[in-house]
């Protein structure tokens, strides 16, 4: 079975003791953080900014995603690869300027990474597929934790992973929004390797660490 990698979104953790929830992350076998930046313009709610990449980034080695969802990205990107981001990712429905901005992260020595909301169809990123490290395949509408997982994505993912094999690409196919145990084996039988989970990581009734174990044994 190729690996799968569990990447925790900090969305839905405890803000109260952000750095031991990361730890407990960390030590639960997480192995990326995932960090959603919001600004209420692109989706109706406000989160977190670049201090929030650089406190993660003093409490934990893990690769930290930036997933930016704001207007006018091309100007943050670079703040966010500077504050410590190993990926670095953009929505295509909000980026006139998409190849120079995937550019701009590149030279600053992050991942480039590109989204597709729930609408949006694979033929979006046919243009820019060849410049990015992964391809995040939102399964909710983004802007808040707890949403379920919209099923017309498995199709969306099968879709992309041909994209990606007819270009040769390498790239990472992941998923965010509504990600279970329930929810990850279609997911990743039809291609997706990494899930980023909040709630059912951070909200587990057994705890951090059996929230991880539950996402990594739903594949079998
Ligand atoms: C939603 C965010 C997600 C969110 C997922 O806009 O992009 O990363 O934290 O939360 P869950 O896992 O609760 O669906
Ligand atoms: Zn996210």
């Amino acid at each position: 079975m190729e690996k799968m990698i569990v990447s925790a979104s900090i969305l839905a953790a405890d803000f109260t003791k952000l750095g031991d929830q990361v730890a407990q992350a960390e030590e639960g076998g997480a192995d990326w953080i995932h960090v959603d930046v919001m600004d209420g313009h692109f989706v109706p709610n406000i989160s977190m900014g670049p201090f929030i990449i650089e406190t993660c980034r003093r409490i934990s080695r893990l690769p930290i995603e930036a997933h930016l969802m704001i207007d006018n990205p091309a100007d943050f990107a670079g703040t966010f690869a500077k504050a410590g981001a190993d990926y670095v990712t953009v929505h295509i429905e909000n980026n006139p300027n998409i190849h120079r901005i995937l550019q701009s992260i590149t030279e600053a020595g992050s991942h480039p990474a590109v989204v597709l909301n729930p609408g949006t169809p694979p033929s979006a990123i046919e243009s820019v597929v060849k410049m990015v490290d992964l391809v995040l395949v939102m399964t909710v509408n983004p802007g808040f934790g707890g949403q379920k997982f919209i099923p017309e994505m498995v199709n969306k993912i099968s879709q992309i992973r041909e994209m990606l094999k007819a270009i040769g690409s390498t790239a990472l196919i992941q998923i965010d929004g509504g990600v279970s145990a329930e929810t990850i084996p279609a997911a990743y039988h039809a291609g997706a390797r990494v899930f980023v989970a909040g709630t059912s990581i951070f909200n587990h009734p057994q705890g951090i660490s059996a929230g991880i174990q539950t996402l990594r044994d739903s594949t079998g």
